[in-house]
This record gives C-alpha cells, sequence and structure tokens, in this order.
C-alpha cells in the first residue's frame, strides 16, 4: 500500500508519519517540499508515486489570523482540497481528510451528529466547510474525519500555552463555557490506521464524513487544570496552581475570530466501524500531557 502524507510536519503530520510506516510505504512532504495550493507540484507528485492513499494532514489552521486572511486560508483549505479531490479521482485512490467542529456554529445543545447542518461562525470553519463540500462533490473514494481541538506533543496547542503561562504568572482565566474534548494526534493517527487497514483487506468504510473524539465533555478551562495538575503532581516549576486558574465565560475573551459554545461530535458512527472502544478525552489527554512535561522536564 502506497501512501502520500501531505502536511508532515504539523501536530498531526508528524504523529502520522511515524505511525502509518506500520501500514504501508509511506512518501511524507512538509509544506516546504510540496505546497499543495501549487495544484501542478501535487499533481506531479501523485503520478509519480502513485498512491493508493491520500492521507491530506495539510491545512491553514491558524483561526484568528484567517479573519484577516481568508484568501490563504480558503486557497489551503478549499481550492486545494478540491484539486486534491480530483486527483484522488482520477487515481482511483482514497483521500483521506481532516475537517473540524469549527464548521457548526455551536448552538445545537446536544453533540452534533454528522447529518446536522453545518452553519460556520469564523472564516476558518468556512474555509473547512467549502473542503469538506468539494470532496463530497467530487464524490472520490473518500473519508472526512472531523476532529476537535486537536492537542498532541509536537507543534504549538493550548496545553503548551497553558504551561508557558504558568510559568510566566501566579494566575490564569481560561474559558470554561465552551464545551468540547481534546484530540491527540496519536489517536487521530490510531483511527486512520484502522481505516487504511479496512481499505486494504477490502472492507473499506463506507466513503463520507466520521466525526473523530475521544469520549466525555471537556471545557478549555478544565484542560488547563488537567495539565496544570499533572505538572504539579510531577514537580514542574510553575507559578500557576491549580486553584489559581479562574473560569471566564467566552464574552469576557475577545477573540478576533467567534468560536463555537459547543464543539461536542457525537462519535457512534466512527465506533460502529472501529476495531477498539474510543477513550475517554482525560485518559487520551493525560498520555499528551505526560510526554509535554516530560520533555519541559529535560530543558
Ligand atoms: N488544531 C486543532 O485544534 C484542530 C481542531 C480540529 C480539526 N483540526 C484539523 O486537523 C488537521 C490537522 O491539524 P493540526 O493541528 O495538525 O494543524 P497544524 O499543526 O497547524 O499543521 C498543519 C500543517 O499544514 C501545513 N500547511 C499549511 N499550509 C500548507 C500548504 N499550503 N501546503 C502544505 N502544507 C501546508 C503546515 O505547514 P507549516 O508547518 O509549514 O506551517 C502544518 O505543518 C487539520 O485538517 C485541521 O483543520 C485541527
Amino acid at each position: 500500500m502506497k501512501i502520500l502524507l501531505l502536511g508532515s510536519n504539523g501536530q498531526l503530520g508528524r504523529e502520522l508519519e511515524r505511525q502509518l510506516s506500520s501500514v504501508g510505504s509511506v512518501a511524507a512532504f512538509p509544506r516546504s517540499a510540496l505546497d499543495i495550493t501549487n495544484h501542478r507540484a501535487v499533481t506531479d507528485a501523485v503520478l509519480a508515486i502513485h498512491p493508493n492513499i491520500i492521507v491530506n494532514s495539510a491545512a491553514y489552521t491558524a483561526v484568528d489570523k484567517a479573519e484577516t486572511d481568508a484568501e490563504l486560508a480558503n486557497a489551503v483549505n478549499a481550492e486545494a482540497v478540491a484539486n486534491l479531490a480530483q486527483i484522488a479521482q482520477k487515481e482511483r485512490a482514497w483521500l483521506i481528510h481532516y475537517s473540524t467542529d469549527y464548521v457548526f456554529d455551536g448552538s445545537k445543545p446536544t453533540p452534533y451528529v454528522e447529518t446536522d447542518a453545518t452553519n460556520p461562525i469564523n472564516v476558518y470553519g468556512a474555509s473547512k466547510q467549502a473542503g469538506e463540500e468539494a470532496i463530497t462533490a467530487v464524490d472520490c473514494q473518500h473519508l472526512i474525519l472531523r476532529t476537535s481541538w486537536v492537542i498532541g506533543k509536537d507543534g504549538n496547542n493550548f496545553a503548551k500555552s497553558i504551561l508557558r503561562l504558568a510559568a510566566e504568572r501566579n494566575s490564569l482565566k481560561v474559558i470554561s463555557d465552551q464545551l468540547g474534548v481534546p484530540t491527540s494526534p496519536s489517536l487521530i493517527s490510531k483511527i486512520t490506521i484502522d481505516a487504511i487497514r479496512a481499505i486494504k483487506q477490502d472492507k473499506a468504510w463506507p466513503r463520507g464524513i466520521y466525526h473523530l473524539a475521544p469520549q466525555g465533555v471537556s471545557s478549555w478551562h478544565e484542560i488547563a487544570k488537567t495539565v496544570i495538575a499533572y505538572a504539579e503532581q510531577h514537580r514542574l516549576p510553575l507559578n500557576t496552581q491549580v486553584a489559581d486558574i479562574q473560569a471566564i465565560t467566552t464574552a469576557e475573551y475577545p477573540t478576533a475570530a467567534k468560536r463555537p459554545l459547543n464543539s461536542q461530535l457525537d462519535t457512534d458512527k466512527l465506533q460502529s466501524q472501529l476495531s477498539f472502544d474510543l477513550p475517554h478525552w482525560k485518559d487520551d489527554f493525560l498520555a499528551v500531557a505526560r510526554d509535554i512535561v516530560k520533555e519541559l522536564e529535560t530543558v
């Protein structure tokens, strides 16, 4: 099985590069080697490699910056994705693509299912929605894995920012009224591999969108407390303790891009395809916290 991995220097891309070799030979391209907005270069790479599967972990993910950078966000998250879908269709390759809870407006009081209407409230979410729609319109063999709040050991993310700020300050204010769960690149990679194994065994999951997140519900405030508690237990020197993390509302922390208040994804559809049970978010996240804290201890 030949796998073309795009965006291999991101949080998810780096983990995919580590894990995907268990299911095939991987040609991994960071942006510096292959910019997916260069449609000609992407076509050339696909024609040279003839992958059975294209895994696209490249994305424009700067949610606030996207508000004033819509053209680039759309070029990466929508136009380049439409090009990938067309190439996958021509080459009869599978396209595995990742999307986001930010395609929803967050007004639903319960977890979102795959068939719920999308209604993004920021430019990033709209660009990711356009990418999903482009794939669905071409209808190549595809899986769109919609995930939420990706936090891993690589790259920059919320948990690392909280630990950095907790080392600098005596207290922190963190939003508690946005509900969702952190999802580790390691879990997303494991699920991607499960899907690829099914393709290899001619038992491919039905093409379409799947919601991918661990079980349970959390908030940014709870995630912040969890990572600080873990760091405290491991005696990482911090100025902020768990008790110093105050809960605030979204309204008290204005950002350039609006965020949905409800980011919960119903994962029953995915669970019915998987060969293992989705973990609880705390178990998934604590493995990430362990890796991040371990790395800080050695600095
Ligand atoms: N992060 C989240 O909280 C979150 C939540 C829900 C869904 N998702 C989705 O999950 C997927 C993976 O996200 P992530 O957290 O791994 O994001 P990430 O860490 O920002 O990684 C994205 C990668 O895409 C690369 N990239 C950007 N523009 C590119 C281009 N034109 N050509 C090729 N590569 C390009 C970036 O390159 P550089 O390294 O050079 O910048 C980066 O390595 C994305 O589809 C994202 O939309 C993320």
